[in-house]
């Protein structure tokens, strides 16, 4: 079982990799000597307010907002390791709705994201074994995010979409008792975590069952 560990640790090392950067900018921030510490947090009246940041985010991209919410951060290690995904969120021309399911979600899963049954029934226990072993995870684990990508956005209620997944079914969502629903696997649409230029990212209390 060597290789899922490894592959177990690559994923790791990409999300742990992701953290000093993000932990890193607050901290260069509190550096800049403008504020006193002990001075009231309400700014005096006679200091011109700061402007407002610009509503629109146009230059900003899905892949440059992936890796920051944290709860969602092992399905954002994974498209980047998926190069058809993640140069498409690298794309200011190409939009889409990336359905990223928590962590808790994809943890909460009875098998990795790059394991198959299938693959066990047919070469067992080392179906991930060696270089062979290794492209089949990683076939599995494009499934898994083309899956969760879609080639659409702005989505509206009730659109028919199909995922980036070859042959999958499709998919819409909908308004159940106020809360945001993705069908028809009923799955509860927990956030919509960032609006950028090329879409959004919306968080997911579960994982599509594609296969
Ligand atoms: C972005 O997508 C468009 C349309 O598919 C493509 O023509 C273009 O080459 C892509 N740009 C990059 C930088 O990949
Ligand atoms: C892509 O998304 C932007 C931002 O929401 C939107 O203005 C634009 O119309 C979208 N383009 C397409 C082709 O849907």
């Amino acid at each position: 079982m060597r290789p899922l560990v490894l592959c177990c640790l690559q994923i790791l090392a990409t999300v742990v990799s992701a953290e000093p950067a993000a932990l890193q900018r607050p901290i260069v921030l509190d550096q800049t000597p403008v504020m006193n510490p002990v001075g009231p947090v309400v700014p005096p009246a006679d200091q011109p307010k700061r402007p407002e940041p610009p509503p629109s985010q146009g230059g900003v991209l899905i892949s440059d907002v992936m890796g920051r919410d944290r709860s969602i951060n092992i399905f954002a290690g994974f498209t980047r390791d998926v190069g058809s995904v993640s140069s498409r969120l690298d794309n200011s021309s190409l939009n889409s709705t990336v359905l990223a399911p928590r962590n808790s979600a994809i943890e909460k899963l009875p098998r990795k994201p790059w394991e198959d049954p299938e693959d066990y029934k047919a070469l067992g226990a080392d179906a991930y074994e060696g270089g062979d072993g290794r492209d089949r995870a990683h076939r599995n684990i494009r499934r898994f995010v083309e899956a969760h990508v879609v080639p659409v956005s702005p989505w509206t209620e009730g659109e028919k979409a199909t995922a980036l997944l070859d042959g999958d079914r499709q998919i819409w969502w909908e308004m159940r008792d106020g809360i945001k629903v993705l069908q028809p696997d009923g799955i509860e649409i927990d956030s919509t975590a960032s609006q950028v230029g090329n879409g959004e990212v919306w968080v997911l209390n579960g994982v599509r069952n594609y296969a």
